[in-house]
């Protein structure tokens, strides 16, 4: 993958605003709520009954940072993102058994928030470049996959 300095400019300075808890938290709420097929895999994660439920379970809560930060190893390793996660897609692959479509739902809301928290200032050329970012995201993570 090829990145120009604009592109990098427009991750690493975007990322610098976002508080990942609670875009995480978002984004992995929206997930379960919209597709709720995705609840399958958080069996352990206790009450997700419903949309209130979900949004004020502290597991989902503490989950959506731990995914935000995992994105951050990303922004750090733009240039290497699939050796970087190699081990996560593995996790996601042979243990957790996620079916990789639902990388691509989670790439999905996680846009949504961005440009519900950040309005105009989520730029189309922003959008553009961070879509970009996360195929590179979901390509990696879905790499192990065999
Ligand atoms: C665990 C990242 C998407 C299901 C994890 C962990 C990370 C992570 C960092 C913790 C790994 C560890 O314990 O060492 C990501 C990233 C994603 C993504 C960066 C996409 C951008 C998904 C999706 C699903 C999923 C879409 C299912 C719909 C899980 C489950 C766990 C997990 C079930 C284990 C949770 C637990 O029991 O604590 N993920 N993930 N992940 N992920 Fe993902």
């Amino acid at each position: 993958v090829h990145w120009t300095d604009a592109e990098r400019e427009a991750i690493n300075t975007f990322w610098a605003k976002i508080d990942h808890e609670e875009v995480g938290h978002q984004a992995l709420t929206r997930v379960l709520v919209v597709y709720p097929w995705t609840q399958r895999y958080f069996s352990t994660f206790g009450n997700l009954s419903n949309a209130t439920a979900i949004a004020g379970n502290p597991k989902v809560r503490a989950h959506g940072k731990r995914v935000l930060d995992a994105l951050g190893d990303a922004i750090t390793h733009l240039d290497n993102v699939s050796a970087t996660y190699a081990k996560l897609s593995q996790l996601h692959s042979e243990k957790l058994h996620v079916d990789p479509e639902n990388f691509r739902l989670l790439g999905e809301t996680l846009i949504i928030v961005l440009a519900g928290q950040f309005g105009a200032a989520f730029t189309p050329a922003i959008h553009a470049t961070w879509q970009k970012f996360l195929a590179v995201v979901i390509a990696a993570l879905s790499k192990q996959y065999h």
